[in-house]
């Protein structure tokens, strides 16, 4: 047997993560007007004045937040991170530090209010991300990622433009963030790029943003938040490490030390709405994400692009869907559970909480499953999603300790079955 990773204490609180498991993001801003990507403004390298031609026209009327916590709560997941400002520097809340919010567009909406509300009104928890970057901000300084990082004017720019007084504003964002909208569970930084460089423009990282002072601020306004990694602090600053796009195969590690690791994937190739991209992922690939996620003592933060009328548009209804009807009967291999210090058989994934461990079939087989070293160590075994008893035999007299589950020919009509064995 393996022995299960433990990440060191951290500041954030943790327990009621590792228990959900499962959340919704949400990629909402003017990004879903172009819907062709939430970075257009910096790839196709739009002006200002040309790309709040957007914010002219946002007007989301079937915006219905209640739907949207309804289909979170029932896909399963456990909380929510909203975007209250993406890179483009566009407000989704109504901050008293800009105009360029939902309250100044057609919408005239404090969105993000209305999206906590109804959220927390179905049970989920609620947490911020928020863009370090922004490139709105008229004292942001160009640099090698900005939208106008080819203007050929762009180091003369930059001597009017303060960082000084960019920091000052995310600080005062942070702080209306966290004093207006009551608990927060999570503040989600993005991200930093220190190191990267194009013609003679530079990254950002720690000094640009006051990275410190931003985390004091949240440490000092609601000391339970956990903090993700992206400010560009010591990794033993942040609460969650997070992987983005791409399933680790084992417990995460920084310096060789374990962490509490969430995961965010896109439903589609984009975090916004995205029209016409289509490599949306099988329902095997969805469910298979959150499984392998816990299996690996991590979350899943899984990512919806709501359309510019304010809905999740049909393929997302469906992804949830998948999720809805996988999570209605299998909840008990996710919440609360973890990595298991036993190893799993071929073609499957293990969880496990307490005494109940959880086995995963990626691959169905012909009636016979193998678990090696189980002989001897269960009680009882059974289908998750029907609770039909699953008999077994064991093997105690080989060096394998074999325990062998009897099973059913034809593979039961979940897309992932789970078998739920008692230890003893
Ligand atoms: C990236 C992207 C971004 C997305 C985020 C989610 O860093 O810049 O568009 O919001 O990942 O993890």
């Amino acid at each position: 047997m393996k022995s299960i990773p433990k990440p060191a204490p951290v500041q954030g609180d943790m327990d009621w993560f590792v228990d959900a498991r499962f959340g919704m993001f949400i990629h909402w801003g003017l990004y879903a007007l172009p819907a062709r990507h939430e970075w257009i403004m910096q790839r196709e390298e739009i002006p200002v004045e040309e790309y709040e031609k957007y914010f002219k026209f946002f007007h989301p009327d079937l915006f219905d937040p209640k739907a949207w916590a309804r289909m979170a709560r029932e896909a399963g997941m456990k909380y929510l991170v909203i975007t209250s400002k993406h890179h483009e520097g566009f407000c989704l809340f109504d901050s008293q530090f800009t105009d360029y919010k939902a309250t100044n567009t057609p919408c005239g909406k404090d969105l993000i209010k209305e999206v906590v509300d109804a959220f927390r009104a179905e049970g989920l928890r609620v947490g911020f991300y928020y863009s370090l970057i922004d490139w709105h901000h008229p004292e942001f300084p160009i640099d090698a990622m900005h939208a106008m990082r080819n203007h050929p004017d762009a180091t003369k720019l930059n001597e009017s433009r303060d960082m000084a007084k960019y920091r000052e504003y995310m600080k005062n964002q942070v702080r209306e963030l966290l004093t207006n909208y009551g608990h927060i569970d999570i503040m989600w930084f993005d991200f930093s790029y220190p190191g990267a460089r194009l013609h003679e423009l530079g990254g950002k990282g720690k000094d640009d943003w006051g990275s410190e002072e931003i985390l004091a601020l949240v440490r000092e306004l609601q000391p339970h938040a956990i903090v993700d990694n992206r400010l560009d602090l010591p990794p033993e600053k942040a609460d969650i490490h997070t992987p983005e796009q791409f399933q680790p195969r084992e417990w995460v590690t920084v310096d060789g030390k374990p962490v509490y690791w969430e995961t965010c994937q896109t439903f589609s190739g984009s975090w916004g709405y995205h029209r016409d991209e289509s490599t949306w992922k099988s329902p095997e690939q969805l469910i298979r994400m959150l499984i392998d996620s816990v299996s690996c003592g991590g979350n899943l933060l899984m990512n919806v692009g709501p359309t510019a009328r304010g809905l999740f548009d049909p393929r997302a209804r469906d992804a949830l869907a998948v999720y809805r009807d996988w999570m209605a009967v299998h909840s008990r291999s996710i919440y609360g559970c973890t990595q298991s210090a036993f190893s799993p058989p071929e073609h499957c994934r293990l969880t496990q909480n307490g005494d109940r461990l959880y086995v995963h079939i990626y691959a169905w087989p012909f009636r016979h499953l193998h678990l090696d070293g189980m002989a001897g160590k269960v009680e009882y075994a059974q289908l998750l999603h029907d609770a039909s008893e699953v008999f077994f035999k064991e093997d105690a007299d080989t060096a394998r300790n074999t325990l062998t589950l009897e099973l059913p020919v034809e593979k039961p009509g979940v897309v992932v079955p789970v078998v739920e064995l008692f230890l003893k």
